[in-house]
């Protein structure tokens, strides 16, 4: 985040919080049920938003070295993404050429190229097929035209995002709102090219998978739902919010900005004093804290329109090479899964269950909401919904 956002975030916060006061929008967004029951609408979904969007699936430091890959199918489609021969990002179906077997599991390093597990084809870190076992079954068969299938793939800002169709094109920067914008302007700054993953938790949840998003866009459940966790730190019902096209910047407020009011304006900076969660379209969520970001995922389940697998990331700074700076990040984190996994996930697990009771025919976001209600709406839109 650039020097003079840093400043101005702080400005619009000490404006709200002098006013007592929150980003409104002029009205309330009614939310159909059915966009967390209906197993149509989470069918285009699918087919739309996790087969034609780029998807963030790694940071860069997830793969440091060549070989590293990691293997996925959270988007319904089995994808490999791996650091190749020259160092670049290559993405693939994980799917071998000759009968469709999958190739890797979970992440590791391929050595010397991928061999599949069935009849050990084998293939170069380019995907290209190098070996048939047995070659003279194959008559007639050329290499060349039994590479593995791959796909767009684009590693920019210590991030790595693939779309999930072979031979679709995406610029990564218009769909973040544009290269002028501020989104883009404030990935770049974070350098997490520079990063290092520490954790990693998986949950799988019985709820839509835009709930677990949802649960991150308005601090207006703080005093209630996080009364003993976060709502000591962090301002009750107030953040500020700005768009980026699909995407959103969500500022919430720690409790601490006072200690700017001390200070000349040009030393003034929201990123202490803050909790910024930025939702990029569709699926993911980074949480920049102080002094880590979460990377938050949520995944549909085909056919399960009520179940969702989750995943979270937490990466740091420096890596925690000692036993002392281990604790401090088992602390840290402890902080973070906890208040997501035993006060927001049940709460919006008996969400799910409520929608799909039919009570409700919507759900009514508020104008001090503005942040859930710019996600949805981008949903309903992209589905040709609106
Ligand atoms: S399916 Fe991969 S070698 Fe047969
Ligand atoms: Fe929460």
């Amino acid at each position: 985040m650039e020097v003079d956002t840093r400043i101005e975030l702080v400005e619009r916060a000490f404006k709200l919080l002098d006013n007592n006061d929150t980003t409104r929008v002029d009205d309330i967004y009614l939310s159909p049920v059915e966009s967390y029951t209906s197993n149509d609408w989470l069918a285009q979904e699918q087919e739309i938003l996790f087969k034609q969007y780029p998807l963030l699936v790694a940071f860069s430091c997830d793969l440091p070295n060549n070989g590293d890959f990691i293997a996925n199918d959270d988007a319904g489609l089995p994808l490999l993404i791996l650091r190749n021969q020259s160092g670049g990002i290559s993405a693939f179906y994980n799917t071998c050429r000759h009968r469709g077997a999958k190739l890797v599991n979970g992440c590791g390093k391929a050595l010397k190229g991928l061999t599949c597990p069935y009849h050990a084809w084998s293939y170069d870190l380019e995907g290209r097929l190098k070996a048939i076992p047995d070659q003279i079954s194959f008559p007639n068969i050329k290499k060349s035209e039994h590479n593995l299938v791959t796909l767009p793939v684009v590693e920019k800002y210590g991030m790595i995002w693939v779309c999930p169709t072979a031979g679709k094109r995406f610029d990564i920067d218009e769909q973040l709102g544009g290269l002028q914008q501020g989104l883009v302007s404030d990935l770049q700054a974070y350098h997490f090219e520079n990063y290092h993953p520490y954790a990693q938790r998986r949950m799988h949840c019985k709820m839509n998978w835009k709930l677990m998003l949802d649960t991150f866009l308005e601090p207006y459940h703080f005093a209630p739902l996080h009364r003993n966790t976060v709502a000591p730190i962090l301002h009750h019902n107030l953040c500020l919010l700005d768009t980026y096209g699909q995407n959103l910047r969500e500022t919430m407020i720690r409790k601490s900005i006072e200690k700017c009011r001390e200070l000349p304006k040009q030393n003034w900076d929201i990123l202490p004093h803050s909790a910024l969660f930025y939702q990029l379209f569709p699926n993911a969520g980074l949480v920049m804290q102080r002094d880590h970001v979460e990377l938050w995922r949520s995944y549909p389940i085909p056919g399960q329109v009520g179940e969702c697998m989750v995943q979270m990331d937490y990466y740091i700074p420096e890596p925690a090479d000692t036993p002392a700076a281990k604790d401090h990040w088992e602390r840290n984190m402890d902080l973070a899964v906890r208040t997501v996994l035993e006060e927001d996930i049940p709460c919006v697990e008996s969400i799910q269950v409520g929608l799909s009771s039919g009570a409700n025919t919507h759900s009514t976001f508020g104008r001090n909401e503005p942040a859930l209600i710019h996600f949805q709406r981008e949903i309903a839109q992209a589905i040709g919904r609106s």
